[in-house]
């Protein structure tokens, strides 16, 4: 089905980028790590057949060995030219310098503007720019010491809520940890709580959303014409409103506070007082789209990294040793403070090798604008491109041992991944703007929560990676919480 090319072969490219330390990769080599679930590599035949009589494969088990091993892999079906990017340089070339001939693709735009409507993770360009300017000032509230007060509210209130669960209580972990991280950005945004309801409202819709999005579904993107976007289904416009509806009326309660003279300094005020170089500010819809990409791109990423992070510690007691080792010698028994994380090194790597194996985005995509050239290989205009964090981040000439937990690649003494291999948040400038927040809050919930409690899964060894919006358990993940004293 796929096609290799052996597109980039000029020598000069390829040793461009520095590989990763002998010593290291080499005692990478010899260390056993884990294999979480994954789908199993296998040839492009298999992979042909699979597509013929699976009814909508996922994509994650559409992508043949090829897709793990070579530069770039092309699509020889469909009705435009798809191009898989894994080649290091290549892929700092379209992200960068060449962005402007690289908008996001129509493909993600379509899917998502139903949720996002023109916001700044879908919008390019001119649009693009002008917005982002527009919200410099409301990014003052989006720094990191400036979110932690609020951050470490909404865990307290997550750990209480976990203290109240009866013993060998069951939960959804998916649900839990988007409980916690939703409320983190409504409070951010809103300077309120989500509360219990909201919150349950807000993982069904988005749950739901996430099915419903054809972006990741195979047959979509080979049947995708970019002259004629597809319209979205009325169920994905019914969960995409549900979430969007939620946004309105807080925004709305806001204006009418503001309207008898009340003053608010948080994210939301920040963008409905943007200004452009006119002095014309965002009208409604789109001060609803700018606070749905926050709210959006700003919980449900950190989510499903730390549900996946999670799983893999309770499948792996070693590592949930070392880490818990870490956590009390940095803290002892005191509450966690702003620093700390720059203090607990291994939970860095831990929570970057779940980043690795699970990037919550798993394709970024773009649509190529005017004929370009990869090596030797002709681009063609309104070519579909697909850089893939999932895949270069199992790159096997990139990554030893690719498909293993091994925290231990990330310590600052195993060299510095190949630039260019380690995607979790984008590249240049539409890389994510949340990347230390996400760390932040990562390292603040792990520390809270391990040192009370163990999440066991009761269905573990039926845990699998699913692409959705974001890299998700297919069936979630069901968790009996153990309480423990033991940090
Ligand atoms: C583990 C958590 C997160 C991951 C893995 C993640 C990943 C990403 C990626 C890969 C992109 C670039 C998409 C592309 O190039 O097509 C992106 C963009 C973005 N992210 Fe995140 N993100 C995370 C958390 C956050 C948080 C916490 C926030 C906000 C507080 C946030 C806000 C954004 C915004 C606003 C953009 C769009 C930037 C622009 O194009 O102007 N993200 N994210």
């Amino acid at each position: 089905m796929l096609r290799e090319e052996t597109a980039i072969p000029e020598k000069s490219l390829m040793n461009s980028v520095a590989p990763l330390a002998p010593s290291a990769s080499s005692a990478l080599l010899r260390a056993e790590g884990w294999r979480p679930p994954a789908p199993a590599l296998r040839s492009n035949l298999a992979i042909g057949l699979r597509i013929l009589f699976q009814r909508s494969p996922d994509l994650l088990q559409t992508l043949p060995r090829d897709c793990y091993t070579k530069d770039i892999i092309t699509v020889p079906v469909g009705k435009r030219p798809v191009f898989i990017v894994n080649h290091p340089e290549t892929i700092r070339r379209i992200l960068t310098e060449d962005r402007a001939n690289y908008p996001k693709s129509d493909l993600m735009v379509s899917a998502l503007s139903p949720l996002l409507g023109d916001g700044v993770l879908i919008s390019s360009g001119e649009l693009w720019e002008h917005d982002r300017q527009m919200l410099e000032p409301a990014f003052m509230h989006m720094r990191l010491a400036h979110m932690f007060p609020d951050m470490r509210e909404a865990v307290h209130d997550f750990v209480e809520r976990l203290q109240l669960l009866e013993k060998d209580a069951v939960v959804d972990l998916e649900s839990e940890l988007t409980h916690v991280t939703a409320d983190i950005m409504l409070r951010t945004i809103f300077s309120k709580p989500i509360g219990a309801a909201r919150a349950d409202a807000v993982f069904e819709a988005f749950s739901s959303f996430q099915k419903n999005s054809p972006q990741f579904q195979l047959q979509h993107v080979l049947a995708s014409d970019p002259r004629k976007p597809a319209l979205p289904s009325t169920e994905l416009m019914r969960d995409a409103s549900i979430l969007r509806d939620l946004l309105a009326a807080m925004l709305d309660e806001r204006l009418e506070l503001n309207s008898q003279g009340k003053v608010f300094v948080d994210f939301a005020q920040a963008v409905v007082d943007a200004r452009d170089a006119e002095g014309l500010p965002f009208s409604r819809e789109k001060i609803i789209d700018q606070l749905a990409v926050f709210f959006l791109a700003g919980h449900e990423t950190t989510a499903s990294s730390l549900c996946w992070t999670f799983f893999m510690l309770s499948q792996q007691p070693h590592v949930l040793i070392k880490l818990r080792g870490e956590i009390r010698a940095v803290l002892g028994d005191r509450p966690f403070e702003f620093d700390d994380f720059k203090s607990l090194g291994f939970m860095r790597d831990v929570f970057r090798e779940s980043l690795r194996l699970y990037p919550p985005a798993a394709f970024l995509t773009r649509h190529a604008l005017h004929e370009d050239q990869f090596g030797r290989l002709k681009v063609p205009a309104d070519s579909f491109i697909v850089i893939s964090p999932w895949l270069i981040h199992r790159h096997h000439a990139y990554w030893p041992q690719a498909d293993r937990f091994i925290p231990e690649r990330f310590d600052v003494n195993a060299g510095a991944p190949v630039p260019g291999t380690y995607l979790p948040f984008g590249l240049g400038t539409r890389a994510c703007t949340g990347a230390t927040i996400a760390q932040l809050e990562a390292s603040l919930i792990l520390c809270e929560v391990l040192r009370r409690f163990s999440f066991v899964p009761l269905n573990a060894s039926t845990v699998f990676p699913v692409s959705r919006v974001s890299v998700r358990p297919s069936e979630g993940i069901r968790c009996r919480v153990e309480k423990n004293n033991t940090v």
